[in-house]
């Protein structure tokens, strides 16, 4: 008689363990490993200006912040969360005297882009790149992509911003 009652609970337990696992393995076949962009965005250098940011410690560099069209509009209509095809360019160059403009102001005053080094992006597609917040990160020295374990240092950061992982805010 116990086993009428028992079998069926065992069996629905049994068959809900298989369900879970399967559903567990079926998320992570869907790629819920972090994707990066690899390629750099065609056309980029004539994206337009969202701000600038200068950061000294061991990068002592200056970084123009460019976006796309589809950038440019959502900051200046304020629109967050970012809409799909949202591009942001980080273009950093080492922060450097300009001996030929502080030769004419006679000390050292002037300081400008030195030669690049590196470039950055975030790329929206919040499908694509669900696994992490919907941006793909790009990182580039000297044309090459940033290694994994690189890559994997940009999310965890960019999550704590508080606009739709988006540090840089629109400079008028
Ligand atoms: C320790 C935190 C941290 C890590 C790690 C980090 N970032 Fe950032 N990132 C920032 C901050 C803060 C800013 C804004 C200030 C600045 O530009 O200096 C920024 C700015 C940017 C911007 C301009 C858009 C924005 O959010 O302001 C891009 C693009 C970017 N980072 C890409 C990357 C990529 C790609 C990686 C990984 C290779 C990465 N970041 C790793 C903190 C981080």
């Amino acid at each position: 008689m116990r086993w009428f009652v028992f079998f069926p609970v065992t069996l629905a337990i049994v068959g809900g363990s298989i369900a879970f696992t399967g559903a567990v393995a079926g998320r992570s076949d869907q790629g819920a490993a972090p994707v990066y962009v690899t390629q750099i965005p065609p056309g980029y250098r004539d994206w337009r200006l969202i701000s600038v940011a200068h950061e000294e410690g061991n990068l002592n560099s200056f970084a123009a912040v460019l976006g796309n069209d589809v950038a440019i509009n959502a900051y200046r209509e304020g629109k967050l969360p970012f809409p799909d095809g949202t591009m942001i360019a980080a273009l950093h160059y080492s922060h450097t005297p300009s001996e030929e403009n502080n030769a004419v102001f006679g000390r050292e005053q002037s300081f400008v882009p030195g030669p690049p080094t590196n470039i950055q992006f975030m790329v929206k597609d919040s499908k694509k790149y669900a696994a992490t917040g919907g941006w793909g990160f790009a990182h580039f020295k000297d044309g090459k992509p940033g290694d994994e374990a690189f890559m994997q240092t940009c999310f965890p950061c960019h999550e704590k911003a508080s606009r739709d992982l988006v540090f840089t805010r629109y400079a008028p």
